[in-house]
């Protein structure tokens, strides 16, 4: 038997009682007459006790030679602690040992396996099994399973069965490019790996199997970010003879049932916004919504005097920062250098202080009386004390610079607390989007959302105006899901493909196993999926998926530690029929 209890199980209670523990080599103290070598393990650590008095002299030196990260099993008596350490549960009791096996020595780790390392990032990716180790990245995956387990439990509840789909298949078009697999048997082609199971969770409504749900593994070749790693996961749903009303009360009781099981806390039905009001409010189809500072468009209280950069201006728009009259010039200053960097791209702001004796003081009071600037409160909803913060230009570029405005001086303010939750839905997306380079329309969710009803005449004459079932899950300006209700019908499916810009023949060499499969009584279906990473790091306090994932990639796309992506060698490409003509 390697151990009796665990490293993080013995209390006062157990004094004098033999126990056998087992586990790495924290730290070793050593005081001559006495040696201290804390064990860890997945449970804790507990304080190990050698001495002259009680330990044989043989036992006291081999205590004394133990590296850090030595793989040891102890056996001894539970002793009570000469100098208590309240900060450890363990902290009352020591174990005075009797035998010492050293089950595996350790080469000296490249970096400190404490709660604040002194590894950087890419070391501790290239060692990510001793980073693993340390808590806060062992208490992520704890927490993880959790999670996940906790959805398993309600979504089981429900009636949900779990179905796994498989990853070798046919590209599924979500807006990111597919990861590929050359095929040995069949020369010259290739399967995707699935970007979300979307077509087979379509396939198990058309089987009949009502309530679908898995957690599964979705891969897309795109640019990386913290909330963005090329494999992920996501808690995958689908019902069918459901309405966009019947998915959204499912997936907030799932929500709601894990804000209270995992955090405690009890939230009130979300609140539903639309696409249209979520931009104009906050500039962002994702709002993180636990504090005000929402958009006022001054377009109408602005756009009167000489003031040319405003009366050009497609949107003139801003918002009121809390306290920010405050601020001095300087402060000012730095903050209109903010939103006109590259990344945020903004020409320039407008501020206006709206100081406690009711006076105001603006950049612009040149073109602007009293009265003009008190509209332009009564817009924002600034109160005396408050700082107005005003772009102007394009409405979307507009909008997203403010929005990044609005971020950035909310995470300054402390006003994104991480153990404050605010979940929504944002419903009534675009049917479609433009993209700007091209010229062309593409799905915003993907093909195969459904148009609201009585929309689809709109797509010939406005494509833009078309709104469909579709809703996203917003939590703490995260989206953490996003879904539809589907197309399920052949015809109306043929004609969003044909909006699409694909050829009917495109469309049947594409999808022609789903368009086949909804001759055949296919039922109102729709769904969801859930980022899982996303949802467990965000209800973990945090926003940086990598440290819930235990082997995550890293922002070039690499697993630094097994070291792939890697060249693979000439008979594996011979025998896939690949051949490569790659530049040395
Ligand atoms: P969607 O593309 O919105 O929908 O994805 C669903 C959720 O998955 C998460 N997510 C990601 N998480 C980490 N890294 C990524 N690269 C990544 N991409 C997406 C997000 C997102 O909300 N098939 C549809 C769902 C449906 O219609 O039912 C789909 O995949 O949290």
């Amino acid at each position: 038997m390697y151990r009796s209890h665990s490293c993080g199980a013995l209390r006062e209670s157990h004094i004098d009682t033999l126990v056998t523990l087992s586990g790495w080599v924290q730290k070793t103290r050593d005081k001559g007459f006495v040696v201290w070598v804390d064990i860890r393990d997945r449970y804790g650590i507990t304080q190990l006790v050698f001495d002259e008095d009680r330990t044989p002299s043989e036992l006291l030196e081999k205590a004394r030679n133990l590296g850090r990260e030595f793989v040891v099993q102890a056996k001894g008596k539970v002793i009570e602690r000469a100098s208590k350490n309240n900060n450890i549960p363990t902290g009352n009791i020591e174990v005075l040992v009797q035998e010492l096996t050293v089950l595996n020595e350790s080469k000296t780790p490249p970096f400190t396996i404490e709660d604040e390392t002194d590894g950087g990032e890419d070391l501790r990716m290239k060692f990510r099994y001793l980073d693993l180790r340390r808590n806060p990245i062992k208490n992520n995956l704890v927490f993880r399973s959790k999670v996940s387990m906790e959805v398993r439990k309600y979504l089981s509840e429900q009636g949900f069965i779990e179905v796994e789909t498989p990853y070798l298949i046919k590209s599924t078009p979500e807006g990111a490019r597919d990861f590929v697999v050359p095929s040995r048997m069949n020369e010259g082609q290739f399967y995707a790996l699935p970007q979300s199971p979307q077509t087979f969770k379509q396939l198990l409504m058309v089987g009949g199997l009502d309530k679908y749900f898995q957690i599964v593994k979705c891969f897309r070749d795109e640019d990386l970010r913290a909330d963005r790693q090329p494999e992920f996961t996501q808690i995958d749903c689908e019902m069918a003879f459901v309405e966009q009303e019947d998915i959204l009360n499912v997936f907030e009781g799932l929500t709601t049932y894990l804000l209270k099981e995992i955090k405690g806390i009890e939230v009130d039905a979300f609140p539903r916004i639309t696409f249209d009001e979520a931009m104009k409010k906050y500039g962002n189809d994702k709002p993180d919504i636990r504090f005000g500072m929402e958009f006022g468009e001054l377009n109408a209280v602005a756009q009167h005097k000489d003031f040319n950069v405003f009366n050009s201006a497609e949107l003139v728009v801003g918002i009121a920062v809390p306290g920010g009259a405050g601020y001095t010039r300087k402060e000012i200053d730095k903050l209109i250098d903010w939103v006109r960097r590259p990344q945020i791209g903004a020409k320039g702001m407008v501020y206006v202080k709206c100081n406690e004796d009711g006076t105001f003081k603006s950049s612009v009071d040149k073109f602007y009386d009293r009265e003009d600037l008190a509209n332009w409160a009564k817009e924002t909803q600034a109160r005396a004390g408050d700082l107005i913060c005003v772009l102007s230009g394009d409405v979307n570029k507009t909008r997203t610079q403010l929005s990044a405005l609005r971020m950035e001086l909310a995470e300054r303010m402390g006003l994104r607390k991480p153990n404050e939750f605010a979940p929504l839905w944002v419903i009534d997306f675009p049917l479609l989007e433009l993209d700007e380079e091209t010229g062309h329309y593409h799905a915003m969710h993907h093909p195969f959302t459904s148009p609201k009803p009585g929309q689809l005449e709109l797509l010939d004459t406005d494509p833009g105006a078309v709104r469909a079932n579709a809703y996203d899950l917003v939590l703490n300006g995260n989206e953490i899901g996003g879904g539809s209700i589907r197309i399920h019908d052949k015809e109306t499916q043929a004609v969003m493909f044909k909006h699409l810009g694909f050829t009917p023949e495109e469309a049947k060499a594409q999808f022609g196993f789903l368009m086949d499969a909804f001759q055949y009584g296919a039922p109102p279906h729709g769904g969801i999926a859930f980022g899982l990473d996303r949802l467990v790091a965000i209800l973990g306090g945090q926003e940086t998926i990598r440290d819930f994932i235990a082997f995550p990639k890293n922002n070039s796309g690499r697993d630094v530690m097994i070291d792939a992506p890697s060249p693979i060698d000439k008979v594996q490409l011979e025998e896939l029929n690949l051949k490569l003509d790659i530049k040395s």
